[in-house]
């Protein structure tokens, strides 16, 4: 099978903190440094998003973007966008790291996508830092 690629990116801003239950304070302090400061503090993370699929031979497209665009808004940014990462069921059991981001990411959306194959999640979280996840 032939496969064509799109990617889009998504704006998303939240909040977290990096704190693991498993560590004592001292050793969450030394491990996150600023970043397990209690009060948390905010990204404007950009979400980059990976599609994959046969191009349909009726519209020329792998995917409509404005089909992907609805799925991301509902599954992703209404959920995650201008919140407290830490307060997401899915961070209950594990730190809001952007690696562990970038999975919740890359989970939520590859169940809600129905007419194409969701190929990787991209998330940049400051202009040197990026992390990616592309599933099993
Ligand atoms: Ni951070």
């Amino acid at each position: 099978m032939q496969t064509a690629y799109f990617g889009r990116r998504y704006m998303l801003s939240a909040s977290h903190r990096l704190h693991s239950d498993a560590l004592s304070d001292e050793a969450n302090r030394k491990t996150y440094g600023k970043c397990n400061n209690p009060h948390g503090h905010g990204h404007n993370y950009v979400v980059e998003v990976m599609v994959g699929g046969p191009v349909d031979s009726n519209t020329g497209m792998v995917v409509n973007m404005a089909t992907l665009d609805e799925v991301v808004q509902t599954s992703i940014l209404q959920r995650f966008d201008h919140t407290n990462l830490n307060l997401d069921p899915l961070f209950v059991n594990q730190v809001p790291t952007t690696e562990n981001l970038c999975r919740a990411v890359y989970t939520v959306l590859r169940d809600a996508l129905r007419t194409c194959k969701l190929e990787y999640v991209r998330v940049e979280e400051t202009e040197n830092n990026f992390f990616q996840f592309e599933g099993d």
